[in-house]
């Protein structure tokens, strides 16, 4: 969907014309039809409501939308006006019509307001299309431009760091919609490698042989079954004062979960080709701090692998050595994300000396029984880090829940022959997996882990995304880098 401002509406004047209705009043000079039309449809221009009517104006037929945004304060205005937007996108996405002509002349908005209210009529008109052949006329989507005139003063200045925010979601978006044929470790660099060009960022990436060199056991013990050959990706954004030490985000990246040998049922699996839904977030967060040149120094992390069952995949009761020297019994080949995270987060810690960490991972079907798809499951070691996550959750809309963590979790991980197994029993499974990659942060660095299963995947449309994938992460994370590392 691409924004445009403009200081009048273009001639001819697209047919589809919508106006935001911000106030208890409608907008002045929409005539009596209209007002009297809206009135009895009972449109009262509450946030994401949406009236639809036909004018003549100059002897032309113009399809007017009138848009609610809601109450004008209060808490969740944002959300309101992201959903606004969302809605308005939602409903004429596949209309026929191409251009929308927004006028906001008469809004009572300020100009954060409406590129909230373009946020997420931009977000909401992502779709992943590449592979359908046989839409109709009727289900091809023909929206493309939303030409805004009348925008309140400061209007385009947010909107240019509200666009870096988009782009950041919808890239993560396609990494995570992709299927796994597409998308496997070297193709996600490639991805990465195409994006990032141009844009200032470092990547470093690590093949199997330079792994194996480090000691990452755990993490190629994962890939070994797969005819995918791993990779361990840095995104290096430097935009701090020199010196600084760099925040990070690591991101579990399996392109694809089949299990391993104790793989997974068949019902479902199709699903796991978003188990790289933490890599997709750090990836897509990083392009956006990139694309809005933050000023913070944020290296983004990826592990990625595919978890495959052949001939040469590791078995239940193997043990691996991590690169941090522990060793780990695997007992179950499919509690496979926090192996790779374990020795993507020394890596992380020996190679760019973090500051903090935040690392984002599909990790536990456990988490969506706890948390359902509302909030992200969060564990740390640091209450400060905690806190200012959170509240970066609460303002971009990436919600987060705090989950305990403790000494009597981490002993369910004794092995008897290792110095940890890779999974505990079947209760508190989110717990215990935090447990485990806690185990691998060193000198008690701030840490947090966040557990998003529920979140990167959706079976039905939400806010500002259609069903599929969310982009999860991107937002939340570009926040906290706003509203604590820069300044
Ligand atoms: N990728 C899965 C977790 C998952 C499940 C994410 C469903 C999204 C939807 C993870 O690798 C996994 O398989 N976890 C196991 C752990 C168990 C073996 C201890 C799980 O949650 O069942
Ligand atoms: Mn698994
Ligand atoms: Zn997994």
């Amino acid at each position: 969907m691409k924004i445009t401002f403009a200081t009048a509406a273009p001639e001819p004047q697209p047919r589809l014309q919508a106006r935001i209705v911000d106030q208890a009043a409608l907008p002045s000079g929409l005539g009596r039809v209209v007002v009297e039309g809206a009135t009895a449809a009972r449109f009262a221009g509450k946030a994401a409501q949406l009236f639809e009517t036909f004018v003549e104006r100059d002897g032309a037929l113009v399809r007017l939308a009138l848009v609610g945004t809601g109450e004008r304060s209060g808490n969740g205005r944002q959300e309101s006006l992201e959903r606004s937007g969302a809605a308005l996108v939602a409903k004429y996405l596949t209309s026929g019509e191409e251009r929308l002509l927004l006028d906001l002349n008469s809004t009572a908005m300020a100009g954060r307001e409406a590129a909230s209210f373009l946020l997420g009529a931009r977000l909401r008109g992502w779709r992943l299309d590449v592979y359908r052949t046989k839409l109709t006329e009727e289900q091809k989507p023909t929206l493309k431009e939303i030409i805004v005139i009348g925008a309140p003063p400061g209007t385009d200045e947010v909107w240019e760091t509200e666009a870096a925010v988009a782009e950041g979601v919808e890239f993560t978006r396609r990494l995570v919609a992709e299927p796994a044929n597409t998308i496997y470790p070297q193709s996600f660099v490639a991805q990465c490698r195409e994006r990032f060009e141009g844009t200032g960022a470092e990547l470093i990436v690590l093949d199997e042989k330079e792994m194996k060199a480090l000691g990452m056991g755990a993490l190629l013990g994962v890939a070994q079954g797969s005819a995918k050959p791993p990779r361990l990706m840095a995104i290096r954004w430097n935009g701090g004062e020199r010196g600084q030490k760099p925040v990070a985000f690591v991101g579990k990246g399996v392109t694809f979960d089949s299990g391993g040998i104790s793989i997974k049922p068949a019902a479902g699996m199709e699903d796991m080709k978003w188990d790289m839904g933490g890599a997709g977030a750090v990836a897509g967060a990083m392009l956006t701090l990139a694309r809005r040149k933050a000023r913070a120094h944020v290296v983004g992390i990826c592990g990625l692998v595919e978890n495959m069952p052949d001939g040469n995949a590791q078995r239940p009761g193997d043990v691996v050595t991590s690169m941090s020297g522990q060793t780990v019994e695997v007992i179950n080949t499919d509690a496979e994300g926090r192996l790779v995270l374990c020795d993507a987060l020394t890596w992380t810690q020996r190679e760019f000396k973090p500051s903090a960490i935040v690392d984002l991972a599909t990790l536990t079907g456990a988490i969506m029984i706890s948390l359902g798809s509302e909030y992200a499951g969060m564990f740390s070691n640091d209450d400060d880090l905690a806190g200012k996550l959170d509240s970066a959750g609460k303002t971009s809309g990436d919600k987060l829940w705090r989950m305990p963590i403790g000494a009597a979790y981490d002993k369910l991980l004794e092995s008897p022959i290792a110095d940890m197994k890779n999974v505990g029993p079947r209760f508190g499974g989110s717990i215990t997996a935090a447990q485990f990659i806690k185990r691998f942060i060193e000198n008690g660095t701030p840490w947090a882990h966040l557990d998003i299963a529920g979140m990167v995947w959706a079976d039905k449309p939400g806010t500002t995304w259609d069903k599929g994938a969310t982009g999860f992460g991107v937002r939340l994370l570009d926040r906290f880098v706003r509203d604590n590392l820069e300044n």
